[in-house]
């Protein structure tokens, strides 16, 4: 099957250098940048009046100075939080960054993206897919995107969008368990995106077997994940990827 010829990283910065900075920020993406990474993994979701931004959770309290539901925001609203003094002072005053934002400082820095679609409870897949997935397709060249998501729906939606040769998707997993195959087949995937802690030696053998990249989130302890690098995992989003350099195979 022909993929774009996506020259993958062996350490991805997940939610940027979201160890240094806060998590899904321009500032995140701008420290991860600044230590030499040269791909980052953001998540998005759409806002109360369909804006994309670049977003974790359903909620707005862990990550920000207010409470409530992102789905009921509007963007004037959004951008009054404070979305870095959580984090620490050094970040007070940052804005939450829409995903047109963020594309455009991510093509500026030459970066590769893989932007994951977060469907949370109760909301559009379609409508997600509809507005975040054509601005990254513009934004940025099918060599330094991937798309993934846990959401089929999302991801079939997607696919409808570009084709294999035009569009790299991530199929996420927790466990990798039995009907892994049918999914990325169906989906035409690049790639199977994993929690290390559940993969299995036989998982990694058959994912990699059948050809596609394998990636694994969240590791930050290299040592750890030592093993894993042995077993054929092509790269790890971590939320701290220097603490990986020295321990790479
Ligand atoms: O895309 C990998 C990883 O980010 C998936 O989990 O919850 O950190 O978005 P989460
Ligand atoms: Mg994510």
């Amino acid at each position: 099957m022909p993929h774009p010829d996506i020259s993958l990283p062996r350490l991805i910065a997940h939610r940027g250098l979201s160890a240094h900075a806060p998590e899904n920020t321009l500032a995140a993406v701008r420290a991860a940048h600044a230590t030499g990474c040269t791909w980052v993994e953001l998540d998005v979701q759409l806002l109360g009046d369909g804006t994309p931004v670049i977003w974790h959770d359903a909620g707005v309290r862990r990550c920000s100075d207010a409470s409530g539901r992102l789905a009921d925001l509007d963007l004037p609203t959004a951008r009054r939080l404070d979305v870095g003094a959580w984090f620490g002072d050094a970040f007070r005053g940052e804005r939450i960054a829409t995903l047109a934002e963020m594309l455009k400082l991510i093509d500026e820095c030459g970066m590769g993206l893989n932007l994951e679609l977060k469907v949370n409870r109760g909301r559009s897949a379609a409508a997600l897919v509809e507005e975040a997935v054509p601005a990254a397709l513009d934004a940025l060249p099918p060599e330094r995107l991937i798309i993934s998501s846990f959401n089929d729906d999302a991801l079939a939606c997607t696919r409808e969008l570009a084709p294999a040769s035009r569009l790299a998707l991530g199929v996420l997993f927790e466990g990798i368990g039995r009907g892994w195959r049918s999914r990325c087949t169906e989906l035409e995937a690049f790639s199977v995106h994993a929690d290390w802690r559940r993969l299995s030696r036989r998982g990694t053998t058959a994912v990699k077997d059948d050809g596609y990249a394998l990636l694994c989130y969240t590791p930050n302890d290299p040592a750890a994940f030592a093993h894993l690098w042995q077993w054929g995992v092509d790269a790890a989003i971590s939320d701290d990827p220097s603490r990986f350099i020295s321990h790479l195979p």
